[in-house]
């Protein structure tokens, strides 16, 4: 059991399935109170019937003072872990980036403003954002789900070097597949670049409770992240050229 999340109040958006149900189901079982929001208002229910939690449907970005109250007027963890796995290039269409940039980061955005003031005054809180290991590093074939979770992870940074010594805690999970409807739905790239190494979600549940009793921001499920995002940064060349080479055989198998 883990002391933090004990009896907590905590939100997980996008639970109705996939990591989100993983992460929903971990925090009822280490004992905390957890409100079950999707889009997917049945898929929310059935999660949350199962684990004894409050089912809170509807848009990630509208649903805070709607969990709070359902919580008694307390969030202690709020897991913003909705996304959309937008693919497609610079071309992509309007409504595309723009859906991306609302549930991958906006949704982050307008959850922190309705939580951090409760957090500040009370001195501790903990936000925990899914982003992907396309924040820290780039999928192949989806321009805006990487550019968005890379704007994802810079907010779950700012938010943690603001306001760390105010008790806020911030945790930045950065998984590569996981065997989720999503990585079903990523076509071709996916197989190419994600499937060959998919976790489960369980396991990305593992690697978050393992952070936190770490007290760590980055969540890496997969480590070997850690040594392509060194790459990156040390020699952005060889990363690009690296990466140019997948790009090549993802074209050539197409
Ligand atoms: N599966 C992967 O390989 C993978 C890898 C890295 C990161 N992620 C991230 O993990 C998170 C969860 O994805 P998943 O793989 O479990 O996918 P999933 O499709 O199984 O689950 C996503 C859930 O979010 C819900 N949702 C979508 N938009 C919503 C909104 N606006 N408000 C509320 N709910 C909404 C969907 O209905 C769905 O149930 C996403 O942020 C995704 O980008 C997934």
């Amino acid at each position: 059991m883990v002391e933090a999340v004990q009896d907590a109040g905590v939100v997980v958006t996008g639970a109705g399935g996939g990591i989100g149900a993983a992460l929903a189901r971990r925090f009822a079982a280490e004992g905390a109170r957890v409100v079950v929001n999707d889009l997917d208002a049945a898929k929310a229910r059935a999660v949350a019937d199962e684990i004894g939690g409050i089912a809170v449907p509807g848009d990630a970005s509208a649903i805070v003072a709607e969990a709070r109250d359902a919580l008694g007027g307390r969030v202690d963890v709020y897991c913003a872990n909705a996304g959309v796995a937008s693919g497609g290039s610079e071309a992509a269409a309007e409504n595309v980036w723009a859906l991306a940039w609302d549930v991958n980061v906006m949704a982050h955005v307008r959850a922190a403003q309705e939580l951090l003031p409760a957090w500040l005054e009370r001195g501790s809180g903990r936000f925990v954002s899914t982003v992907s290991a396309a924040g820290l590093l780039t999928m192949i074939g989806a321009a805006p789900y990487s550019v968005t979770k890379h704007g994802a992870y810079a907010f779950a940074e700012w938010l943690s070097l603001t306001y760390r010594h105010r008790g806020l805690k911030v945790h930045a999970i950065c998984p590569q597949g996981v065997r989720t409807d999503m990585l079903d739905a990523t076509g071709s790239a996916g197989d190419l670049v994600l499937q060959p190494t998919a976790i489960e979600p369980e396991d990305v549940a593992d690697a978050l409770f393992k952070g936190i009793e770490e007290d760590r921001f980055l969540i890496l499920p997969h480590p070997e992240v850690a040594g392509y995002y060194q790459v990156r940064a040390a020699e952005p060349d060889r990363w690009l050229s690296n990466m140019n080479h997948i790009q090549q055989k993802w074209e050539a198998g197409r």
